[in-house]
């Protein structure tokens, strides 16, 4: 399991989780709270809050594939719109994010 484990770390995105931090700052934040718990300012007034990244529960079932065609296409039915964004900033944002993972 743990070779496993090794083994996603180093597969997993090679972005630049600063660049990435920057980015989620900017765009996402406001809904998904500072921490990543989905506690934005934003958040109250949604229909559907977003859900906690800081738990196991989450990245349980969040596969890379997932992470990336959520913030570029968007949730159906939900109110997390589309990001459009390089592959190098989606990259950036996805290791940020994979950093909230408990
Ligand atoms: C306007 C508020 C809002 C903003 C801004 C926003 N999101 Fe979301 N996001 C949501 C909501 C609400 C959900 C839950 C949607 C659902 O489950 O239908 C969500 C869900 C998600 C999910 C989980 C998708 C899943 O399959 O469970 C990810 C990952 C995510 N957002 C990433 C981001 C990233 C990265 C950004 C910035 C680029 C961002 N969001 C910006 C509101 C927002």
């Amino acid at each position: 399991m743990w070779a496993f484990g090794i083994w996603l770390a180093a597969a997993a995105f090679a972005g630049d989780p600063d660049a990435g931090r920057s980015v989620y700052v900017a765009k996402c934040q406001a809904c998904h709270g500072a921490s990543g718990k989905g506690d934005g300012a934003a958040a109250a007034a949604l229909p559907k809050p977003p859900k906690d990244m800081t738990t196991k529960e989450f990245w349980a079932t969040m596969t890379d594939e997932r992470l990336k065609s959520t913030i570029s296409n968007g949730k159906a039915g939900g109110t997390m719109r589309p990001f459009p964004m390089s592959e190098t900033q989606l990259d950036d944002l996805a290791t940020y994010l994979r950093s909230l993972k408990p």
